[in-house]
């Protein structure tokens, strides 16, 4: 949503993702269509030259590696431009957030149109800190049961900034998340 509202602005936007199906369900949102979508991730973008590069919804979890972490920050370091800027989102482990992942607090229904009354939560498998595995499941209106398992990575607040610094950046800010306060660090860095 972030990507349309810029785009929105008369900014030009690229989107970035792995899973066509996200890709997708971006495609449907307002002002969409001004947004250019490139499937795949950050270690294998086209020429690009941008001026802000953003992962948000805590993306930056994903990255179970040290090496799949740091290839993705030199991937977004080369499609900036010199001073341009990186801004991410990731939880602070000391929150444990993952104690709320439990099928009672994360219980949702949604009436989605043409498909009708759709129910999902969260249930947790393992914490092996840093990582953090939870089970997804959904409940279609015919009965049928979707499920995928994810495993996140809580990093330090040390451990992102000398990656950051690793990998080519200079940061300039670590920011509270003002919709989530106390529950995320935001780093804010430029190409160095
Ligand atoms: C929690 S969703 C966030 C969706 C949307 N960006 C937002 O902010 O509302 C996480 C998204 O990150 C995508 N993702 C996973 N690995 C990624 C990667 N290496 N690069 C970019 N996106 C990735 C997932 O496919 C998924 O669509």
């Amino acid at each position: 949503m972030a990507r349309c509202l810029l785009a929105r602005r008369g900014i030009d936007v690229v989107g970035v993702d792995p899973a066509g199906a996200s890709l997708d369900v971006a495609r449907s949102k307002p002002g969409a269509d001004r947004v250019r979508r490139l499937h795949g991730d950050a270690t294998a973008l086209p020429p690009l030259q941008v001026d802000l590069a953003t992962m948000t919804a805590n993306v930056a979890q994903v990255f179970l590696t040290d090496d799949a972490w740091t290839a993705t920050l030199r991937g977004v370091r080369s499609a900036l431009v010199p001073g341009g800027w990186l801004v991410l989102e990731t939880r602070d482990p000391a929150r444990r957030a993952w104690e709320g992942w439990v099928r009672e607090a994360t219980t949702v229904r949604v009436d989605v149109p043409d498909v009708g009354p759709v129910e999902s939560w969260t249930d947790l498998t393992d914490v092996s800190l840093p990582f953090v595995s939870f089970h997804d499941t959904t409940v279609l209106p015919d009965g049928t049961e979707l499920h995928s398992d994810s495993t996140l990575r809580f990093r330090e607040r040390d451990e992102v900034e000398a990656s950051l610094v690793a990998c080519g950046f200079e940061l300039v800010d670590v920011r509270d998340a003002p919709d989530r306060p106390g529950r995320e660090w935001v780093f804010v860095a430029r190409r160095a």
